[in-house]
């Protein structure tokens, strides 16, 4: 098996997470690196042991004609990153938030499928091991069809710090967070035909909003919750935790504090740890997403073998990306959005 070689742009606060990863993956390497911050080059390259290092992303690409590109910047240059690996055959992984806008993300894909590039989104929150055992759980049938669910991360941790930049936006919790969120609801719940949302700023050093509270009609009866919170200060920390409940026609399901899943149905109640895996370069609290970079990058690898279309493609992520859209119109309006058609 040929190891492939990959190239990642933007060497900042979560990009060392996403090096240590491929670092760990057998078949594939990270054999350059990009960042205009000669600082933050610097320090990763030695600390990955990488000496094929560029200031300037077209150059890199152009040069060194990688396998794959791994994009680890935020948003605003997520479309002149990607239409350039499209232009020079590229396949490409690149960061959420995909886009600042839809007409971004949707010339993104475009670009992509003229090209006939893969183009994944490092949407890793349903790559958590937590949420994959409640999925497994749901496809069991164990707890019957669900009708109700509710996807909630609450939490008072100091997010600024590390990425100061969270604090600036005149969005935040929706188009940082709250995107993972929809997203494990799209995954366990199938996509959603409208959405209701408020927003509040409860935090008055930040910009943006820092709490928003979501209703989705998925199909059918089934109707979901997905509320998110920077603003709360709990007896526990559970920060990165995603808690989810589920309840079906013959049961239900919690995925509680401390990665603890409790299955109810008929007979009782049964329960197990699904923790993540602390891998040998993670750090708590941060394992669980330190754990789904790992799995998110192998399946982007395992899909550039097999020529597969990622879960997680540019394509999906489009109604992923439409629900944060959605969820800002609803709470600016105070009336409900149709994803699909509204934005
Ligand atoms: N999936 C997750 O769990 C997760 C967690 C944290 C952050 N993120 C996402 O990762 C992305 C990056 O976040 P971060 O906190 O690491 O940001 P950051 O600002 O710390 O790092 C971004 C880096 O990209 C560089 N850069 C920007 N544009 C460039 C360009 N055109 N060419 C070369 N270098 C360029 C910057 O100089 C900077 O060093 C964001 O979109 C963020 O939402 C995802």
């Amino acid at each position: 098996m040929t190891t492939l070689r990959g190239a990642l742009i933007g060497c900042g606060f979560f990009a060392v997470n996403q090096m240590h990863a491929w670092a760990q993956l057998p078949g594939a390497s990270i054999t350059a690196i990009c960042d205009r911050d000669p600082a933050r080059l610097a320090a990763v390259g030695q600390q990955f042991g990488i000496a094929a290092r560029y200031a300037d992303a077209e150059t890199m690409l152009r040069e060194v004609r990688p396998d794959f590109v791994d994009i680890a910047t935020t948003a605003p240059s997520h479309r002149a990153l990607v239409e350039l690996a499209a232009s020079l055959g590229i396949p490409v992984i690149c960061q959420k938030p995909f886009a600042p806008t839809m007409a971004d993300a949707r010339a993104m894909v475009a670009a992509c499928e003229a090209a006939g590039v893969p183009l994944m989104v490092h949407e890793n929150f349903r790559w958590q091991s937590a949420i994959l055992a409640v999925k497994r759980v749901l496809e069991a049938g164990d707890i019957g069809a669900p009708f109700f669910g509710r996807v909630s991360f609450r939490s008072a941790y100091d997010v600024f710090s590390g990425q100061p930049y969270l604090a600036e936006g005149e969005r935040f919790i929706i188009e940082d967070l709250g995107i993972h969120s929809l997203d494990v609801a799209r995954f366990l719940f199938g996509d959603a035909a409208a959405i209701t949302a408020r927003t509040a700023r409860v935090n008055p050093a930040i910009r943006g909003e820092d709490v928003a509270t979501m209703l989705l009609a998925h199909a059918g009866a089934m109707t979901s919750v997905v509320d998110c919170s920077y603003a709360t200060r709990a007896e526990e920390e559970l920060f990165p935790q995603t808690l989810v409940e589920i309840d079906g026609a013959a049961g239900s399901l919690k995925l509680g504090p401390g990665y603890r899943l409790s299955v109810t149905t008929s007979v009782g109640t049964r329960h197990e740890d699904v923790s993540p895996e602390l891998l040998p370069w993670a750090s708590r609290p941060w394992h669980n997403i330190q754990e789904s970079v790992l799995l998110i990058q192998r399946h982007f690898v395992e899909c550039l073998r097999a020529g597969s279309a990622p879960d997680t493609s540019g394509a999906d992520n489009l109604k992923t990306l439409a629900l944060v859209e959605a969820a800002y119109l609803s709470a600016a309006t105070g009336r409900t959005v149709d994803p699909a058609t509204e934005v």
